[in-house]
């Protein structure tokens, strides 16, 4: 089955991106010349999905004015000539529609993705966090990698997701993957699948399952909404799409997918601040 709807969840706050996020959503935030989930939309949008969700916040609506057509600035730039200047504001392919809806109450994650059901319906869908910027210069696109992803859920009807070998210092801040074998994987240079039993959310080095962390990109049968819905809130006091991860991974199996490239957590002040600079010198060339 053809996967053609992504959820973007944009409502957190980005405190760990304070102050820069006080007045600019995190999401808009320029990683070298353009916002860094103009790349979380591009990099979907060359996968093949053509309706995207984002589930937004009443303070971020900066986010949708990015992605809209502004026709008065465009008649304007037209009026002056500035056709190319012009016809780059309105990047997004015809085809390509960006829904907004609301997740009012800051409930985790899991209730995050769960508020996309009203525009996905039925249908089996991608999740990208926009926190995670895929490298677009180098390793063959790190794009590539969310097409691979929905590739093998039409093929195989399993629901597949994106992860990275870790150093051991960085284990606690993610989603870790338990496979069948505690398994130590080296990063390839090919995508690699493993049947996963399980996650682990944010584990200590001494109980970590395997050293691969999740990276944000998910391909999701539509069943983790049933099991999305009936979450409790568990760590944090927050909704856990991990929890409901691993009730469809009781039900239907699922794979979890070795990325290739490199990626950028454009969340954290000190790892923005370097994708910044590798961002700006891909584009200056330097
Ligand atoms: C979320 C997920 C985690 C994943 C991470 C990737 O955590 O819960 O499993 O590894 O994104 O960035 P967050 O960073 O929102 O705390």
């Amino acid at each position: 089955m053809k996967i053609t709807h992504a959820i973007i969840p944009t409502a957190g706050f980005g405190t760990r991106m304070l102050p820069l996020s006080k007045a600019v959503p995190k999401e808009l935030l320029p990683l070298g010349s353009r916002p860094a989930i103009a790349y979380v939309i591009e990099e979907a949008v060359s996968a093949g999905i053509k309706n995207i969700v984002l589930v937004n916040h009443a303070q971020k609506t900066a986010i949708e004015n990015y992605f809209d057509i502004n026709s008065e600035l465009d008649t304007q730039l037209r009026a002056k000539g500035k056709e190319t200047l012009a016809d780059g504001l309105n990047f997004l392919p015809s085809d390509v529609s960006i829904t907004s809806v609301r997740q009012g109450k800051p409930l985790g994650l899991g209730h995050a993705v769960l508020q996309g059901r009203a525009v996905v319906g039925d249908a089996p869908f991608a999740v990208l966090l926009p926190d995670v910027v895929l490298d677009p210069f180098t390793g063959g696109y790190g794009r590539d990698n969310l097409a691979f992803m929905l590739a093998r859920f039409a093929k195989t009807g399993r629901s597949q997701i994106l992860v990275d070998p870790v150093a051991d210092g960085d284990i606690h801040k993610y989603g870790i993957a338990r496979l069948a074998n505690k398994e130590m994987v080296a990063k390839g240079n090919s995508n690699q699948v493993f049947d996963v039993q399980g996650f682990v959310e944010k584990p200590s080095l001494e109980v970590a399952p395997s050293n691969l962390a999740v990276v944000g990109r998910y391909v999701f049968d539509n069943a983790i909404f049933d099991y999305l819905a009936k979450t409790v809130p568990s760590v944090g006091g927050e909704i856990q799409l991990t929890d409901a991860i691993d009730a469809l991974i009781g039900a239907q199996g699922m794979d979890v997918v070795t990325m290739m490239g490199g990626s950028f957590d454009a969340g954290d002040m000190e790892s923005y601040l370097k994708a910044f600079m590798y961002f700006a010198g891909r584009q200056l060339g330097v």
